[in-house]
């Protein structure tokens, strides 16, 4: 792991007196107080499970700032649905380093309930596998004759779990879901998750992007049994953008994300290798797709 000017990779709060929560593959936690947590994006990119030795430029700022812009207008569009942002404005301490601000989240700290709350509106990836093979998705039968990349007559909830670091997430039916979580729970997380992919999806729609896939986590206030929306929202890491004007059905499609690096990991045979170091091309072309879909989303530059 390294550290230059503009790429962070490696953080550590703990001189400034802020105790550790837990490190994920982007992000760090660190408690500000029994109920807020900081939430701070490093540059770390991760593919296949596997955080890669270099990061992307200004990667951590930009999924934090494009959470946040969603964020708004979940407020705006759903206000019921609660979120673990804090009211604005809450400073960060004073004694942190100020760059840190663009990264950062000040953030309920929540239980958070082991799903991962995958919505689909068009068929790619690891559904359009399963699909080709046995006619389902996630385990449930959905209409014959779908091709590749083809829409969802209408949007699919289809979890998976949460697999401890290291382990790899399985994707579940929400039969399998309901039975993790409870009933009752299970549904008003496919409820609240579908609500914020159809708004994200038109929003996106009239911006150029098709917002093919995503996936949410959630918080439970256990003070009111309420359920709260947590962690990124809609970045490139946790979904699947795709360019509309080159949308074509019966084929993969050229998405915003992760696709050069998984490309090229595939390509040079270190796909799932641990302290891998980008080249610079892919660095570069995979922070050009991230600055892309945020400006298209959020109708501004990125720094
Ligand atoms: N409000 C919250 N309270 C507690 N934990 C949270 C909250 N929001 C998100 N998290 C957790 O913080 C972590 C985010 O870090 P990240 O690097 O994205 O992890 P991962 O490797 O699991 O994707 C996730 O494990 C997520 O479940
Ligand atoms: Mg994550």
């Amino acid at each position: 792991m390294e550290q230059t000017d503009t790429t962070i990779t490696d953080l550590d709060l703990t001189q400034y007196g802020l105790k550790k929560i837990a490190s994920g593959k982007v992000r760090e936690l660190y408690e500000i107080d029994s109920d807020t947590l900081l939430f701070v994006a490093t540059d770390r990119i991760s593919a296949y499970d596997v955080i890669l030795a270099n990061g992307i430029p200004g990667k951590g700022a930009l999924l934090t700032q494009l959470s946040a812009h969603w964020f708004s207008l979940i407020q705006t569009h759903l206000p019921t649905l609660r979120t673990h942002l804090l009211p604005t404005p809450t400073a960060l301490p004073p004694s942190l380093p100020r760059n840190l601000s663009t990264r950062s989240m000040l953030v309920q700290r929540l239980k958070i309930i082991p799903l991962e709350s995958i919505v689909r509106g068009y068929i790619t990836g690891s559904a359009w596998a399963e699909y080709k093979t046995h006619g389902t998705v996630h385990g449930v039968p959905v209409p014959s004759g779908l091709q590749e990349s083809q829409k969802f007559d209408t949007p699919v909830w289809t979890p998976s779990t949460k697999a401890p670091a290291g382990e790899h997430d399985e994707n579940i039916s929400p039969t399998q879901a309901a039975a993790l979580v409870g009933k009752e729970l299970a549904g008003r997380i496919e409820d609240a998750s579908l609500k914020v992919y159809q708004m994200a999806h038109d929003y996106a729609a009239a911006r150029g992007i098709i917002i093919a896939d995503t996936k949410f986590e959630f918080g439970l206030d256990e003070a009111t049994n309420e359920l709260v929306l947590v962690d990124e929202v809609l970045t490139p890491d946790s979904s699947r953008f795709w360019p509309a004007d080159r949308y074509e059905i019966g084929r993969g499609q050229q998405s915003y994300d992760k696709q050069p690096l998984r490309d090229w990991l595939t390509s040079s045979g270190l796909k799932g290798k641990e302290g891998v170091r980008m080249p610079e091309e892919v660095v570069r072309d995979t922070e050009q797709r991230y600055r892309e879909a945020y400006e298209r989303l959020t109708g501004e530059k990125h720094r």
